[in-house]
């Protein structure tokens, strides 16, 4: 669906993008992961023809973003970083404006209202919207024109998590339906909980990019924490262990604390997607 290759981007002195490369296949959710200034939006501007790269080519759907912008338009849908809506108009407002735009019916604003759970705000100001709210209104102004492909920068920077949760449930929704979704965010919980696929970006580079569930297996210890109880006269009611995961030492240990009926809990110790983030690059998500 998207083709990206070595694209570079710097803006002046600074180098942004420094020759990226990725594709995202049809009906994938991939997501860009990195922290503040890593070139997540540059990447996602450049993907959505806002924006010209010094190098480098992307296509969508074999559609070079820069040369065929007219028969891109249409597959391609765009949630931006900032809140760019009509403040003073109300919802619906907002959205027939766009459906003028794009010449779609207006009847398709009232299930999207719906399926997202604003149809009691259809008629309110986008003023007095909480801030997930208005990120709702933001993504059912990307579907409109019914897009294949939806472009989401930071989807739920600034929300709760009950609204975060919110969107991340349409967005799997949407996904189920056979929406291609590449989305950026510097939360590695939503990266992990919603992409197939993940990029690590950092200053303008790909650290890694694999499933999140090979970068953990990649990138784990191989231990694992067992809980063990100990005997009544003892100081302590619970201890710790931390023992390899396939060895056989620990099958004999884990076979003598079962049998003693010691064993009060085991975890995998593997690690979460900003400790391979840290590892890799040196620096923090946030
Ligand atoms: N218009 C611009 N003019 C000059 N420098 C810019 C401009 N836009 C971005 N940059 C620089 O390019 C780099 C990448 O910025 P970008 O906005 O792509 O990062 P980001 O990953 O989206 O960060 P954030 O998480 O803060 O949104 C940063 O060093 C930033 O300062
Ligand atoms: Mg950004």
């Amino acid at each position: 669906m998207i083709e990206v290759k070595n694209l570079h981007k710097s803006y002046g002195g600074t180098e942004a993008l420094r020759g990226i490369e990725f594709t995202i296949n049809n009906g994938e959710i991939f997501s860009l992961l990195g922290p503040n200034g890593a070139g997540k939006t540059t990447t996602l501007k450049i993907l959505t023809g806002q924006l010209k790269p010094d190098q480098g080519r992307a296509t969508i759907k074999g559609f070079d973003v820069l040369k065929k912008r007219k028969q891109i338009r249409p597959i391609m849908g765009v949630v931006p970083e900032e809140t760019n809506l009509y403040e003073r108009l109300t919802v619906v407002q907002n959205l027939k404006f766009f459906c003028r735009l794009y010449g779609t019916d207006f009847d398709i604003i009232d299930n999207y209202l719906k399926q997202v759970g604003l149809e009691e705000k259809a008629d309110a100001a986008v003023k007095s919207l909480s801030r997930g709210m208005k990120q709702k209104v933001l993504l059912i102004r990307a579907l409109l024109h019914e897009p294949e492909v939806l472009f989401l920068d930071e989807p739920t920077s600034g929300l709760d998590p009950a609204a975060a949760e919110a969107i991340h449930k349409i967005l799997l929704d949407l996904n189920h339906q056979g929406l291609t979704l590449l989305l950026t965010s510097h939360n590695m919980e939503e990266v992990d909980k919603l992409s197939e696929r993940v990029a690590f970006l950092d200053c303008g580079h790909i650290a890694a990019l694999d499933t999140p569930d090979r970068l953990k297996m990649a990138y784990s210890e191989n231990k694992i924490k067992v809980l063990l109880k100990n005997s009544d006269n003892q100081q302590k009611d619970y201890e710790e262990k931390i023992i390899p995961m396939n060895s056989e030492e620990s099958a004999s240990l884990m076979k003598k604390w079962m049998s003693e009926g010691r064993l009060a809990a085991v975890h995998s110790r593997e690690p979460t997607l900003a400790d391979i983030f840290v590892k890799l690059t040196g620096s923090d998500l946030m």
